[in-house]
């Protein structure tokens, strides 16, 4: 898995860093672990960190930061204008992704509602690889339309295809032919595409999709909250690309996008985020927005403590070393999980191990939400709490009707060099018993259903007794054990 080979044979990913400073962590009895996802409505993001062991909800914003980047904090140059801090982050996007205009913003979606309140219209269409909630959301609401062009393989759930996160060429030519070049607002390409389980798109892709951009003059906007998985993937899996530096390809995707945003709570192991260009046009038709809802054009709505550490940061992601903890710690979990039988999404992605609630709980009807009562399931049974990307985080049409997700996943984040080895192999020990137990697992309903963002807020319970049953059926196998 790294460069290092071990004597034994074993494929271990090697931690290549050491953990200085440490967070307690709780592992709560089980029956409390009950007591806990009651209270929270069986939904995973209102539980509090006081009960929860192994914290897989996200990678966003909780990623672990360097010695490098707490140090670079301390020296932060505080000012409301002509920060110095500010100026070292420039300077580092011109270095590394070579665009002259760096725009800051407080996190992603912020970029998101820029871009979108710049460029799309009403009857706009934002052909994307895929999705992201956020992303989808400020396109509709300025009243534009997101085309899905990924290609067929990026949404089978196993597949051995390395870049299930490619755009689908001739998809995206004829979609642009169908509704003509102007009401294309801008191509938007996801790195590490996040809800088909983080998978990547192959450099050559890009190259694809830009050349035909370019022929109808069309704008090419990366999504690089997930660069680092897309870069150590490209690096790894697509054989044009091996002996590029990640530095090389980072530059090689720059130059073949006409802007870049990205979330900093993921790539640069930070908070915060940022636009950036080398076009002036788009420069200026960007900067009022940008300081009208962030903030003065040299904070940008982020702490200039965040801001040394996303230059630190995006630094250390030039670094093959640092950028392959995630993806290969995700590989060995889902390796694991697949040697048992149980099903995950393949082949391994970047962000997460992504497991398969349809195949897992197949007796749950997707109107009782497999994929959220796996979560609330294995949270009881193990403590670790990750987070339902299915039905329930879709919502309901116009006319009530439930709106059946394509896939019911359970996504299970890797904050990068957060977990240790024994800790990702307690949550797979906990996956395999809940998975020899799954028949008692029963699904849910909601019993508070807000009309917009339920899966953030609602709350469900279980359909029968199937959680207090779990919880004898634990006592039983595990005896006093937590
Ligand atoms: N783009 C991608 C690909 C993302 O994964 C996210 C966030 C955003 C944009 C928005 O960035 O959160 O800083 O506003 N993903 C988080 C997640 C929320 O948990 O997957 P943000």
């Amino acid at each position: 898995m790294s460069n290092v080979k071990f004597f034994s044979g074993d494929s271990v990913p090697l931690e290549m860093h050491k953990v200085r400073i440490v967070q307690k962590l709780n592992l709560v009895p089980i029956e409390r672990r009950l007591e806990a996802i009651t209270e929270a409505g069986n939904n995973t993001f209102l539980l509090k960190n006081r009960d929860v062991f192994m914290d897989m909800l996200t990678d966003s914003g909780v990623n672990a930061m360097s010695d490098k980047q707490l140090a670079a904090m301390m020296e932060a140059d505080d000012s409301y204008a002509g920060s110095e801090t500010f100026t070292k982050l420039e300077n580092k996007i011109a270095d590394i992704f070579g665009k002259r205009f760096f725009l800051p913003a407080h996190q992603g979606r912020a970029c998101e509602n820029i871009l979108s309140q710049a460029f799309v219209k009403p009857g706009s269409i934002v052909p994307m690889n895929y999705h992201f909630t956020t992303s989808k959301a400020h396109v509709v609401l300025n009243g534009g339309m997101v085309e899905e062009i990924i290609i067929d393989e990026g949404l089978k759930v196993n597949s051995e295809y390395p870049f299930k996160g490619n755009m689908d060429i001739e998809k995206l030519k004829a979609l642009i032919e169908k509704h003509g070049t102007e009401k294309i607002a801008f191509v938007r390409l996801e790195a590490g595409t996040n809800l088909i389980g983080g998978q990547p798109f192959s450099l050559e892709n890009m190259r694809e999709v830009r050349k035909v951009c370019s022929d109808f003059g069309i704008m090419v906007v990366l999504d690089a909250s997930l660069l680092a998985d897309n870069l150590y993937f490209i690096k790894t899996r697509e054989e044009a690309s091996r002996d590029m530096s990640v530095r090389e390809i980072t530059r090689a995707m720059a130059d073949l996008s006409d802007i870049i945003y990205f979330s900093a709570r993921k790539l640069g192991c930070a908070r915060g985020g940022g636009i950036c260009t080398n076009s002036e046009e788009i420069y200026l038709k960007v900067r009022e927005l940008v300081t009208l809802y962030e903030g003065f054009l040299t904070y940008g709505g982020m702490s200039i403590r965040e801001i040394e550490a996303i230059a630190v940061g995006l630094e250390e992601t030039m670094d093959e070393n640092m950028i392959n903890q995630g993806p290969q710690f995700i590989a060995y979990m889902v390796d694991e999980l697949q040697k048992k039988g149980i099903p995950v999404i393949t082949p391994p992605g970047g962000l997460g191990c992504h497991i398969n609630a349809m195949e897992f709980l197949d007796h749950i009807p997707q109107s009782q939400y497999p994929a959220g009562a796996l979560a609330a399931a294995l949270y009881i049974a193990g403590g670790v709490r990750g987070m339902e990307r299915g039905t329930l985080s879709e919502q309901r049409d116009e006319q009530g009707n439930e709106v059946f997700s394509n896939m019911e996943l359970l996504r299970l984040a890797m904050p990068r060099r957060v977990f240790t080895l024994s800790q990702v192999k307690y949550a797979v020990d906990r996956i395999a018993w809940l998975y020899e137990n799954r028949r008692l697992v029963g699904g849910l309903t909601f019993v508070e259903e807000p009309k917009m963002l339920r899966f953030f807020f609602g709350r469900l319970a279980a359909t029968s007794d199937w959680q207090q049953k779990l919880v004898a059926k634990f006592r039983e196998d595990f005896g006093d054990s937590l």
